[in-house]
C-alpha cells in the first residue's frame, strides 16, 4: 500500500518540502501525494524507507541495466573511488570505454565523454552547426530528447497549440521565441508532410534528431518507410543525421541504428554506458566528430566538463557494457517478448480495451485500443490518463514500480517468474480498477 501519513516517506516529504521546490529534485519522479523514499536497491528491487520490497521495473529510467548494485559494477567502482574519484588529468579508463563503443557500433568512429543525455544531445547539436555552418536544427512532436533548449520544443504540445502542420510550441515558460523559430518540428511517421518540411527548409538546417522508439510518444517504433525518407532527404539537403540512443542503446547489442537500419553523422549515448553513475557521450563519424579536435587550432565545438570521463563513470559503464554480451540482449528480448503477451493477456482476460507498445526490454501500457503512430494518437486522452494513473497506483499496491505512464525497463537480473507475476498483478489491477 502506499506509504501512510504516518510513515516515514511523509515524514522526510514534509522536511522536503523546506528547502526543495515542490518537495523534490526531479519532476519525473513526482508520485501524489508524496514520493516513496528509496532506502536501498538490491537486484531487481527496491526496498524503501519503510522496510517494503518493490519490484523495480523503472530501472532509474533506463539507466541501470542490470539492475541494483550488480556484484560486477560494484567491484570496478570500488577499486577506482578508493584511489581517487577524479582528477584534471585524463585516465586511461576513457580510452577503454570509448574502444568499447567504437568497436560495437558502426558509426562510431570517434567519443566526447560528458555527463548526462540533455547534455550529449545540446553538445551533438552544437556539433552539426559548427559542421555545417548553419543554426536550425529539426526534431519530432513529442520527442523527448533532454531540456537542452531546442531539443525540448514541442515536447508536451497539445491539442489546443499542436496546429495542423506541428507547431514549435514552448517546453520552458520563458523560451526565448528564436529557439522555437531554429527548430523544426516533424511529425513521426508521417514521412510525406515531413519531407515537404524538410526540403522547404533546406539550406537552414544543421541536424534532423530522432529516436526510432521515442519514449515520450509511448514506445512507438518509427516505421522503416520513415526511417528512410529521413535519412534521403537529411542527405540530400546536407543536414546530419543525430540519432538519439540515450535509451535506444538498450536494445541491440551494435545500438539501435544497426536495429533499425540508420547510419547517422553523430549519435548520442548516456544511461546505460555509465553504469548507474553520471555520463553521456557524443560519438560519430570521424569526420562529423573532427569540430571537437584541437588539433588544427581552436576546435570549431570547443567542449569540456569538470566531470567529463571521469574514472568512476567509466569503471562503472565498463564493467556494465563488458557483461552486456549478444546473449544477454537476447535474453533481454525474450523477457520483453514475455512481458508484452503477458500483459495483453490481462487485458483480455479482464475484458478491457488496451495495448501494449515497446521493443526489445522495454514496454508501455496504453488503455485504448486506437492506432498508434504518432505523438498525437498516443497522446492520452483524459481519461485514459486516470486510468493509467489508477493502475500505476495499483501496480506499486501490488509491489510493482512502474513508470506513471505506465511503462518499464526490464534488466537482465530479472527472472521469468517474476515477469510473469507482474501479467498476473496487471490482470489483478485491471479487475479492481473495473470493479
Ligand atoms: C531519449 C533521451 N534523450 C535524452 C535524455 C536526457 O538524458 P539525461 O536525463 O541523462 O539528461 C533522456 C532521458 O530520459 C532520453 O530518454
Amino acid at each position: 500500500m502506499w506509504p501512510s501519513e504516518d510513515s516515514h516517506s511523509a515524514e522526510i516529504f514534509a522536511r522536503a518540502k523546506q528547502v526543495l521546490p515542490g518537495g523534490i529534485s526531479r519532476l519525473l519522479t513526482w508520485v501524489d501525494p508524496y514520493p516513496i523514499y528509496a532506502k536501498r536497491g538490491a537486484g531487481a528491487y527496491i526496498e524503501d524507507v519503510d522496510g517494503v520490497w518493490r519490484f523495480d521495473l523503472l530501472n532509474n529510467f533506463a539507466s541501470l541495466i542490470h539492475g541494483h548494485a550488480h556484484p560486477a559494477i560494484i567491484a570496478a567502482v570500488g577499486e577506482v573511488v578508493a584511489n581517487g574519484t577524479c582528477f584534471a588529468f585524463p585516465t586511461e579508463r576513457e580510452i577503454e570505454l570509448a574502444e568499447l563503443l567504437c568497436a560495437r557500433v558502426a558509426s562510431v568512429d570517434r567519443v566526447r565523454f560528458c555527463n548526462s543525455g540533455t547534455e550529449a544531445v545540446m553538445i551533438a547539436l552544437k556539433a552539426a552547426r559548427a559542421h555545417t555552418g548553419r543554426h536550425r536544427i529539426a526534431k519530432i512532436e513529442g520527442a523527448y530528447h533532454g531540456m537542452y533548449d531546442h531539443a525540448e520544443v514541442s515536447l508536451d504540445s497539445t491539442p489546443e497549440n499542436w496546429g495542423n502542420a506541428p507547431a514549435s510550441t514552448p517546453h520552458t515558460h520563458g523560451t526565448p521565441p528564436a529557439v522555437l523559430d531554429d527548430t523544426l518540428v516533424l511529425p513521426m511517421n508521417h514521412p510525406e508532410e515531413t519531407e515537404r518540411l524538410l526540403r522547404a527548409n533546406a539550406g537552414t538546417l544543421a541536424a534532423v534528431l530522432i529516436d526510432p522508439v521515442p519514449t515520450q510518444i509511448g514506445m512507438i517504433e518509427m516505421t522503416p518507410e520513415y526511417i528512410e525518407l529521413i535519412q534521403t532527404v537529411a542527405r540530400d539537403i546536407g543536414a546530419l543525421i543525430v540519432i538519439d540512443e540515450v535509451i535506444a542503446f538498450r536494445l541491440d547489442y551494435h545500438g539501435a541504428q544497426a536495429r533499425y537500419g540508420i547510419k547517422p553523422d553523430l549519435t548520442t549515448f548516456a544511461k546505460i554506458i555509465g553504469g548507474g553513475f553520471p555520463v553521456g557521450a557524443v560519438c560519430g563519424t570521424k569526420d562529423a566528430m573532427a569540430v571537437f579536435s584541437h588539433e588544427h587550432g581552436h576546435p570549431l565545438n570547443p567542449s569540456s566538463g569538470t566531470f567529463t570521463g571521469n574514472p568512476v563513470s567509466m569503471a562503472a559503464g565498463l564493467a556494465t557494457m563488458k557483461n552486456l554480451t549478444p546473449e544477454t540482449y537476447q535474453r533481454l528480448e525474450a523477457l520483453g517478448t514475455q512481458a508484452r503477451v503477458g500483459l495483453l493477456d490481462a487485458f483480455k482476460q479482464v475484458g478491457r480495451p488496451g495495448q501494449i507498445t515497446g521493443v526489445g526490454a522495454m514496454f508501455q501500457l496504453h488503455f485504448h485500443e486506437r492506432p498508434l503512430i504518432d505523438y498525437r494518437s498516443a497522446y492520452a486522452r483524459p481519461e485514459e490518463a486516470a486510468l493509467a494513473k489508477t493502475v500505476h497506483r495499483g501496480m506499486l499496491d501490488r509491489g510493482f514500480i512502474l513508470s506513471p505512464r505506465c511503462s518499464a525497463f526490464l534488466s537482465t537480473v530479472m527472472t521469468e517468474t517474476e515477469i510473469a507475476d507482474m501479467g498476473e498483478a496487471l490482470a489483478e489491477t485491471l479487475a479492481a480498477a473495473v470493479a
